[in-house]
């Protein structure tokens, strides 16, 4: 997050953060953040201060006044839509929220040009190359976006893909060394038609309008798959 703070030039503009993520709530001054789940709100944020507020809301239609904020910020909020359609809603949205010459930063989840075959990943986990759970979803998760054409990954899909591949948790624990209970954690999945998606940078980059001055990824790092978690710069 220290990378977020890093390019924000006036740590006392208006911001408004794209979900509760608590290490981004003091990134300035004057932040308000947006989440449409009360139970993140209640749970996740660390509460409203003089300098902080959490709304209930969408981010796609926030109703907020035009021109509100300098920055827009998130943590994989852009992971969370639904692909392409909310992503145009979404730009639309900012580009009303934030002021002219604002800037946006948040990390994206991207698929790789190549992100490997099932077969390469069930060779990777049983050979104990992946380290963290978290890093081996979302690599099952972008070889998904990738086979289907699609970068939508639907949680269901996700969950039934998983058992198909990897039917045995007791030997993927004794592989793998991740906890059972974390393992377990995909059966949350099962029925759900909730979904997030893992474009390819082009993919991202197609929903964009032409009208942002700039577009960079600054490299993220520090943890398992960072190389494909940059953050997204843009200037307005
Ligand atoms: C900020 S995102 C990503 C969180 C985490 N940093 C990650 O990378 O997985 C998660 C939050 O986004 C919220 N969310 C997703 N779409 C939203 C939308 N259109 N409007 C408001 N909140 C939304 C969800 O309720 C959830 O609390």
């Amino acid at each position: 997050m220290e990378l977020v703070e890093r390019h924000i030039e006036d740590r006392d503009a208006p911001a408004f953060l794209m979900g509760v993520t608590p290490e981004l709530s003091a990134v300035t001054t004057d932040l308000t953040a947006m989440d449409y789940t009360p139970q993140m709100i209640r749970h996740i944020w660390p509460g409203d201060t003089a300098h902080r507020r959490a709304l209930l809301g969408n981010w796609l239609d926030t109703k907020l006044p035009n021109a509100s904020f300098r920055y827009g910020v998130g943590d994989g909020s852009f992971n969370m839509l639904d692909y392409p359609g909310d992503f145009d809603a979404l730009w639309c949205e900012l580009t009303r929220i934030l002021r002219r010459r604002g800037r946006i930063l948040c990390r994206v989840y991207l698929t790789p040009d190549r992100p490997g075959t099932m077969a390469q990943l069930r060779k990777a986990v049983m050979k104990g190359e992946i380290a963290g759970f978290p890093a081996f979803k979302w690599r099952l998760e972008m070889i998904m976006a990738r086979e289907s054409g699609n970068p939508n990954v639907v949680k269901d899909d996700l969950y039934r893909m998983f058992i198909a591949q990897f039917p045995d948790r007791d030997e993927l624990v004794r592989r793998t060394g991740w906890r059972r209970e974390e393992i377990d954690t995909v059966d949350y999945y099962k029925g759900s038609a909730k979904a997030a998606n893992f474009p390819t940078r082009a993919q991202l980059q197609a929903t964009m309008p032409r009208s942002f001055a700039a577009v960079r990824f600054v490299p993220t790092t520090g943890y398992e798959l960072c190389e494909r978690c940059p953050m997204l710069v843009i200037d307005m």
